[in-house]
Order: C-alpha cells, then structure tokens, then sequence
C-alpha cells in the first residue's frame, strides 16, 4: 500500500531577520489518535475539538470509519462527534485496513482487533510502516492469547484472528507508548485486566484517556495496571496542540538571531516536554508553566511557551531521557550542531525504527549541510561548531515528516539555505507548516 503527493523540493534561507510573533500550532497527533481509537471502542458518543486533521491522523478516522464507528464533522475544523461500536463491536471488513504511515494506528489498534469475540482484519501500510518492527506488540498479544501472523512473524501485513484473551503482567524490553498502549487497550477485554513495566517512562496519554473514560487504572514507579470494564465512556476531548509540532519553532527561534515567539495552547505533560528541558540544559530560555516530572492528572495541562534566540552550549542525553523527548532528537543534534562543544546522545536506538532509520537519516542529512556529526549504534555525537555552523546544501526526507521539518530549520539556520527533498513529508503530521513557518518569518 502506497501513494501520496508527488515529490516536492522545497527551499529554506536563513531570513534576514528574526522569527516573530505568535503561532498556534496544531493539535497532538499521539492524543488525536487516541481520541479516535477510544471514541471508536466508546458506548456513547464523544464530542472532539480540534482533532489534528493530517495524513496520519485522517487514517485513523477513515480506520475507525471502516470498522463500523460513524463520525459526523461539523462546520468547525477538527470537531467532531463519533458515535463508535463499543469495546466489543468491530465490524469485520472485507480487504486490508490501510494504516498509512501511521506506526500509532498500527500498534493500538491490534490491541483492540485481537480481543475482539469474532472477527478477522488484516493490516497493512505505507512501505515505511512494512519495514517497522511489529513483533513488539504481536510477541505481548500471543502471549494474552492472541492468534495474529505476520510477514516473516514481525512485519506488517499483520492478519489479527479476534478471539478471547487472558490479562498479563507485561514486562516491556522497550519503553514504548505505543506498546504499553497497546497492551492496555487489550487488556480492558480481558477477565484479569493487564499491567505493563516500562524500563523508562514513556508518554501516557492512553493513560490519562483511559482514567477519564472510567477504567480503573494505577500506577506504581515505573507499572502501569488496568482493570478490565464492560464499557468505555469517554466523554469531550479537547486535542491540546502538538508539542512535537512546535519544537521546531522552538528550534528556530533559539537559532535565529533576533527571534522571539509565542507557540500558544501547547500540551505540557512532563512525558512530552523532555526536549525543552534538554534545550534548557543547552543554555535556551523558555517561558511558559510545564507540568512537574512525575505529574498525572486526568487531561491534559496545556501553556503558551516563549522563546527567544540565544547561544546554546553541548549537553549529554542519557537513555531515561529518550522517551520523553524521543522525537525531538533529529532537533537536538540540530541544536548541538549549532551549540559551542559537544552534543551526545545514548541509548536511542530507538530512533533506528521511526518512519525512518533516524539515526542515519539525521547524520547524514546533517552532515552534508556542513555538521560535524557521527552515528553510533544508539545515538549521535556532535561537535558543535557555534553559530553559523552550517553551511546549507541539500537534505533528503527520506519520506520522514520530522526529516522534512528539520531541513526547513536547518535551512534558517545556515549560511546559504538548503533545499528539502521530499517536504511533502511534512503533511503526515502537519500539512501547514511551511506556511506557517513563512507567517513567523514575514512578521
Ligand atoms: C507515540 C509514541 C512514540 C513516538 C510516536 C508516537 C505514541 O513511539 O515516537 O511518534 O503516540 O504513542 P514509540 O512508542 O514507538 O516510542
């Protein structure tokens, strides 16, 4: 399964002056997702604001659309209601439920389809989603009980058997959100109900959903628990925006000089918000309130944060740090390309299994702009080289939304501009951003 727009080349100069004014980015893709999906698994209807409307987001809608859940848009973008088919209620579909480029969807959703009394769906997507490991979430599922087979027993297409399954006590060798997600999902529809230990923290908004939907939920250190329930009951959610959407603009602004911007109503979960506290580390100021290491409410906290341009310094990330700002790291080697001394991060192999391999996507992507950047086998070294490190030149998206993003703010960022192959990436999880990018730079 395959498509999208045709291959677009975009190019990106440094401005001649600063980044300014206020942006409202778009909504979280991670909680747009699961507001879907849970709408979907839901009794009642739910009532959604500003559902983020992008290309991995709309394959969650048309997913949940196939599966029998009625979603009704009114005149208002990114609100919607969806009337779903319970925790139970899946329809069975004929051909392959396409996720796209959405690992997400692919990953949340088999906790639902396996657990479901009868039924068979297959899944399949994009040819990034067909070479991502999908045995981290098929190994936990057979063990509930599950009957799924897989391409070469760990890639997509995945054929999911519904049937019942037995809860678990699941100790993750990945922190991974989209795991824990998905054992969770599948233990709702389990008699024992499911637990699930991470090795670090990951992002919990399936999490705080989930407890606002009415399950029985605790947390103890790093182990999750939920009880299993005969009925979801999310009721409104309102979509915060996108964190990951508006580091990049934090990026810019730190990067070019004379900037000062507002990126207004952006989620501030402490899983969500470890790059700014990296960029803090590297010597960036950024005004606005993040929830405290260790906070969980039902919802979601949300602030405007602000930032300006300043000098940045190199700064180590460790692997309990990973998670909380794992897409975010293409932008901290950005950042220590540009920083005085030297940037490292460790225990991120995990971005080797993103949309792209993004260790190697990043290194050599920044590389050929002038950095002086190494790959490790889990992460990267920089050598920071101050302001005015990068020379410019060329990068590739590799068809990586974050790959895209990062070229267009390294090309601000550089002496001479670059040129971003493959920028429609960027409409997997944020269709406006080069316009948006271009409003902040006009002002
Ligand atoms: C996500 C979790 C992360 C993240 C991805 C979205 C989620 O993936 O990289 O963009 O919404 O749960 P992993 O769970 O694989 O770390």
């Amino acid at each position: 399964m395959n498509g999208g727009a045709a291959a677009t080349t975009a190019r990106f100069d440094p401005p001649g002056g600063g980044l300014r004014g206020s942006l409202r980015v778009p909504a979280d893709k991670s909680i747009s997702h699961r507001a879907a999906l849970f709408g979907a698994m839901s009794s009642g209807a739910v009532r959604v604001r500003n559902y983020l409307h992008a290309a991995d987001t709309d394959s969650t809608l048309a997913a949940v659309q196939a599966l029998g859940t009625r979603v009704e848009q009114s005149g208002t973008p990114g609100e919607l209601t969806l009337h779903g088919v319970g925790l139970r209620g899946a329809r069975a579909l004929d051909g392959a439920l396409d996720v796209g480029n959405a690992g997400t969807l692919m990953r949340l959703i088999c906790g639902w389809l396996a657990g479901q009394p009868a039924g068979t769906w297959t899944l399949d997507g994009d040819d990034s989603i067909r070479s991502r490991p999908m045995d981290r979430v098929v190994a936990p599922l057979r063990l509930m009980g599950a009957r799924i087979d897989a391409r070469e027993d760990r890639f997509a297409p995945l054929t999911i058997h519904g049937g019942s399954l037995h809860g678990i006590a699941y100790a993750s060798p990945v922190a991974s959100a989209q795991v824990k997600s998905c054992v969770l999902i599948a233990g709702l529809a389990t008699p024992e109900g499911a637990s699930v230990t991470e090795p670090h923290p990951s992002r919990d908004h399936t999490e705080r959903l989930l407890a606002s939907a009415g399950v029985p939920l605790s947390r103890d250190g790093l182990r999750v628990t939920v009880a299993p329930v005969d009925a979801l009951e999310l009721g409104d959610v309102d979509v915060p925006g996108d964190l990951s959407s508006a580091a990049f603009f934090v990026a810019a602004a730190l990067l070019v000089p004379g900037s000062r911007v507002v990126l207004e109503n952006v989620n501030v979960n402490w899983t969500r918000t470890g790059f700014l506290r990296i960029a803090e580390r590297m010597g960036a100021r950024i005004g606005g309130q993040l929830e405290p290491p260790g906070g969980f409410t039902a919802g979601e906290p949300v602030s405007d944060l602000e930032v300006a341009h300043g000098p940045l310094r190199g700064t180590t990330v460790e692997a309990d740090e990973v998670p909380l700002a794992i897409d975010e790291l293409p932008l901290v080697a950005l950042l220590g390309c540009c920083a005085e001394g030297e940037t490292v991060v460790r225990g991120a192999q995990e971005l080797r299994v993103k949309e792209s391999d993004r260790i190697a996507t990043v290194v050599e992507g920044l590389r050929a702009l002038g950095a002086e950047i190494e790959a490790t086998d889990d992460g990267f070294v920089v050598q920071g080289r101050g302001a005015g490190a990068l020379r410019g030149g060329r990068i590739a998206s590799h068809g990586d939304h974050r790959l895209a993003m990062l070229g267009a703010v390294a090309g601000l960022a550089s002496r001479a501009g670059v040129e971003v192959d493959g920028m429609e990436a960027a409409a997997v999880s944020y269709p406006g951003f080069a316009a948006d990018l271009a409003g902040l730079i006009a002002r």
